[in-house]
């Protein structure tokens, strides 16, 4: 698989899945600018500085890139710990706003990649908080909007996910007169820096499927398969959200529909 020629764009790129998938990118030949928060030295070509919590600083790192990207990688997240606002703001809000902005630059043929979680697996019990939260949430009320649907901070970070993977599903053929396509990875547990978060927030839940497993992943395990849903090879893969869990979806879906 080749990516030469690309111009791909990877935010979280400066620690764990973002950093990994950027390396990776840039060795298949893709040429990779990196947004993030914190400064990005290695494994890009350019590096652009953004807060996705702040729709103003979105706007600025947009205006701040080039014409002609072939693939956006949304990768920066937040865990459970940061709070309810952080999380919807980062994972859900930012990477929306960043993402409808990137279209107006992305060439034809385009894809879209959007890093979700094995948390995010229960959408389908969800629908109903999904909707009410993409009809009425912004930057600006998105406290009171969780607020009325009960999402706490606990919550925050499965409803996260769950929110971009149905956004990811309702998206599938948005833009499909130009060929570009938004698809989305899942991991279980990274061994990244934000991993011990998730052991103190998920606690119990986190340490069961951790007995199950015979280790957790590397970024290493994830950062491919994001590369290939960069890549032209994926070109018939819309709208889909892929586990990269080890097989933890499956497990827990055999056991939930009594088929283990
Ligand atoms: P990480 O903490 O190593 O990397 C996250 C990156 O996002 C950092 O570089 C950080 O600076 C950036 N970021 C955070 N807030 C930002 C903001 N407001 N604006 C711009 N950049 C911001 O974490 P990791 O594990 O690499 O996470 C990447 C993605 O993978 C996240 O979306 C996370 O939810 C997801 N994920 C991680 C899992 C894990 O066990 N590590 C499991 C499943 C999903």
């Amino acid at each position: 698989m080749s990516l030469e020629g690309k111009n791909i764009i990877v935010t979280g790129a400066a620690s764990g899945i973002g950093a990994e998938t950027a390396r990776q990118l840039k060795r298949l030949g893709a040429k990779v600018i990196g947004m993030d928060r914190n400064e990005v030295s290695e494994n890009v070509d350019q590096f652009v500085a953004v807060d996705l919590s702040d729709p103003l600083s979105i706007g600025d790192a947009v205006a701040a890139l080039p014409e002609g990207i072939d693939a956006l990688c949304n990768i920066a997240g937040v865990p459970p710990t940061a709070g309810v606002v952080p999380v919807m703001k980062v994972n859900v809000l930012g990477l929306q706003a960043l993402t409808g902005a990137v279209l107006d630059k992305m060439n034809n043929g385009g894809s879209i990649v959007n890093v979700t979680s094995l948390a995010g697996a229960g959408w389908p019990a969800a629908t109903e908080q999904i909707l009410k939260f993409q009809e009425a949430a912004d930057f600006d009320n998105v406290e009171s909007i969780c607020d009325q649907l009960g999402v706490d901070d606990q919550r925050s970070y499965f409803f996260s996910k769950e929110v971009v993977i149905a956004w990811t599903m309702q998206n599938c053929w948005t833009w499909r007169d130009r060929g570009i396509r938004m698809n989305c990875v899942s991991p279980g547990a990274v061994e990244t820096p934000i991993h011990a978060d998730f052991l103190k927030s998920l606690g119990e839940k986190a340490e069961k499927n951790r007995r199950l497993m015979d280790r957790n992943a590397t970024p290493k395990d994830i950062a491919p398969v994001i590369a290939f849903l960069c890549s032209d090879s994926s070109g018939w893969i819309r709208g889909t959200n892929i586990p990269c869990d080890g097989g933890m979806l499956s497990h827990v879906q055999c056991e939930m529909h009594g088929l283990i």
